[in-house]
C-alpha cells in the first residue's frame, strides 16, 4: 500500500510555531511558565505542557496576580494592554503570536492612528478579534453578519480601514466589504485572511481524488476535521474519520493501493505521525 500524507495536515504554520516555542522554553528550564490561555484547543497537548509544569492562565486577573515567571503569548495574539500588564508585573513576555496576526496589529495601530475607522470583519468573542481590538487607537466595529454590516450607519466623512479576521471565510468577508462599498464609505479593505484553512483543504481534495481509501484524523469536536471529512467524502467513497491511531480499522484498507491521510488543524504531528507509520507497516 502507497501512503500519501498530506503536507498541509494538522498545524498550521502559526500553531506549529507556537506549540514549538513553549516546548523550547520547557526544554531551556525555565520556570514557572504560563501561557495566556491554553495554546491550542487540543487536551493532549495541553495536558502534557501541564505535566511539563506550564499553566494556563485563564484571563486578565489571572495574570494581575503573578508576581514572577514567563508568559507565553499563543498565536491568536493579545492587545498591547496585556503587554503592558506583562512588563508592569516585571514578568518575561515570549511572543509567539503569529506573524500574519501581527501584520493585522501593526495595520490598525498604524491606520487608527491616522485617524481611520477600524473595521474588523469576524466574529467579535474571538480571542483573536479582541487582540486586534487592543491595538486600535480608538474603538473597532466588529461586523460578522450581512445584517450588521447592512445596519452599519456612520458619518459621511469616516474613512475606514477594513481588516478580517485571519480564519473568516473569504466569501463571506467579500459580501460584507461589499455592502459597505456600496453605502460610498471612503475606505482602505486589507485582506487579511490566512490561507491555511484552505490550502489544508485544497490538498485534501487532490490527494482525495486519487486515493482508493482516504483517512481524516481530528478531534471529534473540529469543525473543521468535519469539512475535511466531507471534502474527501465527496472525491473518495472509503473515507474513514478517525481521532486517534486505537480507531484505525487496517482491515478496510488492506485492499487500497493508494491511501491518503490528512488531518484537522489542531492534531499534534505526534498522532498523525503514528497513523502513518502504522499504515506503512
Ligand atoms: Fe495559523 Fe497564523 Fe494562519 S495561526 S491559521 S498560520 S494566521
Amino acid at each position: 500500500m502507497q501512503v500519501e500524507l498530506a503536507k498541509s495536515a494538522g498545524f498550521c504554520f502559526g500553531v506549529q510555531r507556537a506549540v514549538d516555542t513553549v516546548y523550547e522554553q520547557v526544554e531551556k528550564g525555565v520556570s514557572p511558565i504560563y501561557t495566556y490561555g491554553p495554546i491550542i484547543h487540543n487536551e493532549v497537548v495541553v495536558q502534557d505542557l501541564e505535566e511539563k509544569g506550564v499553566r494556563v492562565l485563564e484571563g486578565r486577573e489571572a495574570l494581575e496576580a503573578l508576581t514572577e515567571g514567563t508568559v507565553i503569548i499563543r498565536s491568536h495574539g493579545v492587545g498591547r494592554e496585556i503587554y503592558d500588564l506583562i512588563q508592569e508585573r516585571g514578568l518575561t513576555c515570549v511572543d509567539a503570536t503569529c506573524p500574519f496576526v501581527k501584520k493585522i496589529h501593526r495595520i490598525v495601530d498604524k491606520e487608527s492612528a491616522e485617524g481611520r475607522q477600524i473595521v474588523i470583519i469576524g466574529n467579535d468573542r474571538h480571542p483573536e478579534v479582541e487582540g486586534i481590538k487592543g491595538w486600535c487607537h480608538t474603538p473597532a466595529i466588529v461586523l460578522e453578519s450581512v445584517q450588521q454590516a447592512e445596519n452599519l450607519s456612520l458619518s459621511r466623512d469616516v474613512s475606514l480601514c477594513i481588516v478580517s479576521q485571519t480564519t473568516f471565510n473569504y466569501k463571506k468577508f467579500q459580501d460584507l466589504v461589499e455592502i459597505l462599498s456600496e453605502k460610498g464609505y471612503d475606505r482602505t479593505v486589507v485582506n487579511t485572511i490566512c490561507n491555511a484553512t484552505e490550502e489544508r483543504q485544497t490538498e485534501a481534495r487532490r490527494i482525495a481524488a486519487r486515493a482508493d481509501a482516504m483517512i481524516v484524523i481530528g478531534g471529534s469536536h473540529s469543525s473543521n476535521t468535519q469539512k475535511l471529512f466531507e471534502i474527501c467524502k465527496k472525491e473518495c467513497e472509503n473515507t474513514y474519520y478517525i481521532q486517534t491511531l486505537q480507531d484505525l480499522d487496517l482491515e478496510v484498507l488492506r485492499s487500497a493501493g493508494l491511501l491518503g491521510i490528512t488531518a484537522g488543524a489542531s492534531t499534534p504531528k505526534k498522532i498523525i505521525e503514528e497513523v502513518r507509520t502504522e499504515c506503512q507497516s
